[in-house]
């Protein structure tokens, strides 16, 4: 179980104890999984300690705003995560969806500093990972090795990006600041689906003991990240909504599924609310509604195979949204035209608009999956349907002017975004959406056949247990032993006790 990071104990005393001697000497405490998912439970200093810190700076405090608690500033904390209720003059239907915001997150603005964390962390607590001579290796189509590089420096040691040539500008422009050395970006061939090619270099990387790889395709620290702490900030909202007289029935979890770890977010709160799961994918990449594959600018999502993490078998709808839309959404949300047009036409209440900056082109695809999931299943005000903004528009401005300088030569003006609004919005049809019964998840379970067992060499017992959900259960009880292990690494570090 290694290969996964699965442990339970230490497995290899010398490396922990090289990583207790580093963490003290740069005063890097670790937040236990507990404390993500519900922060009010780490010691109120921590929290105050970070007051004077900047959420973008390489400091190891920084490791106490990975979660879903940070307020729109990024530098104070809220009782409840920041989000959006969008409006059915936006939506078009009368169904609630509630968005929970992402680009508060420290370091990335993005949540896959969550992921991130769930996969390193526990590795340093169990032995397997020197944080003082190895390198942590982070393959992705963006966010995740973003995300990989920050928290590595704050545990000083060195992260190593493994990402597409084609990802966008801002992707590189960021690396190329947090990186250690120019060659801890290493750019594979292709563009946002070219995961094969990401797989094949850090199996080369891998050659290198002083390589590990944190692959978030089969790394269950991600999942188990966003079991406890997304699933969790998605149920203290409704809470807080609920408070106010504003609450409804959750009827599902809407995520489009990049490395699948979000989407584990929807097996927390299926068993407490009996909500649904819908994966999300790209229409020109529709792998798990027709077997397909091919390009898309949906960037972060639709990787032409299914993660060994993603709980198939509990997924109960798939859904498509082509990137047509997504970049046209785009363009329609974050330009001044677009904006007047929603508020002044569609009298899309202000600030609504405003949160609007906080979708990036995966949020949309998000949001546009979320309604039509809505009218798929006729939902009403009462029923509340729930996703999430992963990064904000801030991560593709060339993207928008790209794509706005090809479709729009002439500018985009009110009658370009009522064209805009007309086609993606107003019309979100309800094609291509699946609902998925034994037969189907299985077809979609056994895909994965081909990249697990046959190109990355995972047995098929590893293969077949993660087909019953027993197998999901008795993982989750995982995060306790961690957690334990945790707090044992930073009695020993000595860290917290520090005055
Ligand atoms: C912008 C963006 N959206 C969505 C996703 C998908 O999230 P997940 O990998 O948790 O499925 C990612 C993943 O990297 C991402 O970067």
């Amino acid at each position: 179980m290694r290969r996964l990071g699965l442990e339970r104990e230490i497995v290899d005393r010398q490396l922990y104890d090289q990583a207790v001697k580093r963490f003290a000497e740069r005063q890097v405490a670790l937040p236990t999984f507990a404390e993500i998912a519900e922060p009010w439970r780490a010691a109120n200093r921590l929290r105050e300690a970070l007051a004077g810190v900047d959420p973008d700076a390489a400091d190891p405090r920084n490791l106490y705003r990975v979660n879903w608690y940070n307020d729109a500033s990024r530098k104070g904390f809220t009782d409840v995560p920041e989000h959006v209720v969008l409006p059915s003059e936006l939506t078009g239907t009368p169904g609630r969806i509630l968005v929970l915001l992402a680009d508060r997150f420290p370091l990335v603005s993005c949540h896959k500093v969550l992921a991130s964390y769930g996969c390193l962390a526990p590795r340093v607590v169990a032995g397997q990972f020197d944080p003082a001579s190895q390198r942590a290796i982070w393959p992705s189509t963006g966010n995740y090795c973003r995300g990989g590089v920050a928290i590595s420096r704050l545990m000083g040691c060195r992260g190593v990006a493994v990402l597409p040539a084609g990802m966008s500008r801002e992707r590189f422009d960021w690396l190329a600041r947090w990186v250690e050395d120019p060659s801890d970006i290493v750019r594979t061939p292709g563009t946002e689906s070219n995961v094969k090619e990401i797989y094949d270099e850090c199996n080369r990387l891998a050659l290198d003991p002083e390589n590990v790889v944190l692959n978030q395709f089969s790394e269950f620290g991600n999942h188990l990240v966003h079991y406890t702490a997304t699933g969790r900030a998605v149920e203290r909202v409704l809470e807080a909504l609920s408070d106010t007289g504003q609450g409804g029935e959750l009827a599902a979890f809407v995520s489009a599924s990049g490395s699948a770890g979000t989407i584990a977010a929807g097996d927390y709160l299926k068993e407490r609310h009996g909500s649904e799961i819908v994966a999300v994918e790209a229409l020109e990449c529709p792998t798990m509604l027709y077997n397909g594959f091919g390009e898309h600018n949906i960037q972060g999502i639709g990787d032409k195979h299914i993660p060994f993490i993603h709980n198939v078998m509990n997924t109960d709808v798939v859904t498509a949204i082509s990137d047509r839309a997504t970049d046209r959404l785009n363009i329609l949300f974050n330009t001044g035209a677009g904006r007047r047009y929603l508020a002044e036409r569609q009298a899309v209440p202000e600030q609504a608009v405003e949160a609007l900056s906080s979708f990036g082109l995966s949020s949309i695809c998000n949001m546009l999956a979320a309604v039509k999931y809505a009218r798929h299943r006729r939902l009403g005000p009462d029923d509340v349907v729930v996703t999430v903004a992963t990064d904000g528009a801030a991560m593709y401005a060339s993207e928008l002017e790209r794509v706005a300088a090809k479709l729009y030569p002439n500018g985009v003006d009110e009658v370009v975004a009522g064209e805009i609004f007309g086609e993606h919005l107003a019309e979100v049809s309800g094609e291509h959406l699946r609902e998925l019964d034994r037969r189907e998840r299985d077809r979609i379970f056994n895909l994965g056949y081909y990249t697990w067992v046959e190109q990355q060499g995972v047995s098929v017992e590893e293969f077949e247990e993660r087909r019953e959900q027993r197998f999901w259960r008795e993982t989750r009880t995982i995060v306790g032993d961690w957690d334990a292990m945790i707090q044992e690494f930073n009695e020993r570090t000595g860290v917290l006790a520090a005055p």
